[in-house]
């Protein structure tokens, strides 16, 4: 589903270079269910945004569903990215001015659908997340885990091969945190594969596999023992 190669990611400004992924070699295979973790900084979210298409990279390369994403133009990658890529953000990302349905509509009119099979599709993603009922709410009339469930609702909507999720529960209590969880991991269930960056460890052992990113470069923690305890090791030296 997702390969990644040796892939680096330089952010330059006049005055520094940050080097936000070092040579990162990373694969998630279709229908797994991966978390990743790593100290604050160390490049989760520049790896996230760069798989979800979102950003390009400097060095490396990326095989997204066995295609190099490599060179596409910003057309090409915004067209597979809606496609084939759902997101979750922490802060729920959701158009304060428009009501649930409206919300999910807007990537599904992106995607020139007909008018039939977007409410087909927005009717199911609510009702999957439980917001069947709330489709005129807007979200200021919805708590936190209910946000959450909204935006996963327009993620779903798309039929997302791929779900990207970047702290999504870190705005949230702990109990919602877990429904949230919950329904992350049915969505996988179903066959959506899904990579979900996580400080909380009790979230990221629910996962099938867990890949620690420290400094830019990634550790597969479910591979080798010794590779473990090196980075927890060093977690605990980046944490001081
Ligand atoms: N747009 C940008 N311009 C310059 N530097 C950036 C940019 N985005 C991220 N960085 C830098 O790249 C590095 C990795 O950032 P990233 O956001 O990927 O970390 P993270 O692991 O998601 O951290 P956190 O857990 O705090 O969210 C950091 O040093 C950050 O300052
Ligand atoms: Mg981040």
């Amino acid at each position: 589903m997702l390969e990644m190669r040796q892939v680096s990611k330089v952010y330059r400004t006049e005055l520094v270079e940050t080097h936000a992924l070092r040579a990162l070699d990373l694969h998630v295979r279709d229908g797994e269910f991966v978390a990743v973790t790593g100290p604050s900084g160390s490049g989760k979210t520049t790896f996230l945004n760069i798989a979800g298409l979102l950003e390009t990279f400097t060095g490396g390369e990326y095989l997204l569903d066995g295609e190099d994403v490599r060179g596409l133009s910003d057309d090409a990658r915004s067209r597979l990215r809606n496609r084939k890529i759902g997101f979750i953000f922490q802060s729920f990302n959701l158009i304060p001015d428009l009501n649930l349905f409206d919300n999910c509509d807007v990537p599904l009119r992106y995607r020139g659908m007909n008018a039939a099979e977007r409410r087909q599709r927005i009717e199911q993603a609510l009702s999957q997340v439980g917001l069947g009922s709330r489709m005129k709410h807007y979200p200021s009339e919805l708590s936190g885990g209910q946000q959450q469930r909204a935006a996963i609702a327009r993620a779903l909507a798309g039929s997302p091969r791929l779900l990207l999720a970047d702290e999504p529960t870190g705005n949230l209590d702990s109990q919602m945190a877990r429904g949230v969880m919950e329904l992350l991991e049915e969505i996988n269930e179903q066959g959506t594969t899904i990579v979900m960056v996580t400080h909380d460890p009790e979230l990221a052992a629910r996962a099938q596999r867990n890949v620690h990113i420290v400094d830019g470069m990634a550790t597969d923690l479910s591979v080798e023992p010794t590779l473990l305890r090196v980075a927890s090791a060093s977690l605990a030296e980046s944490n001081g």
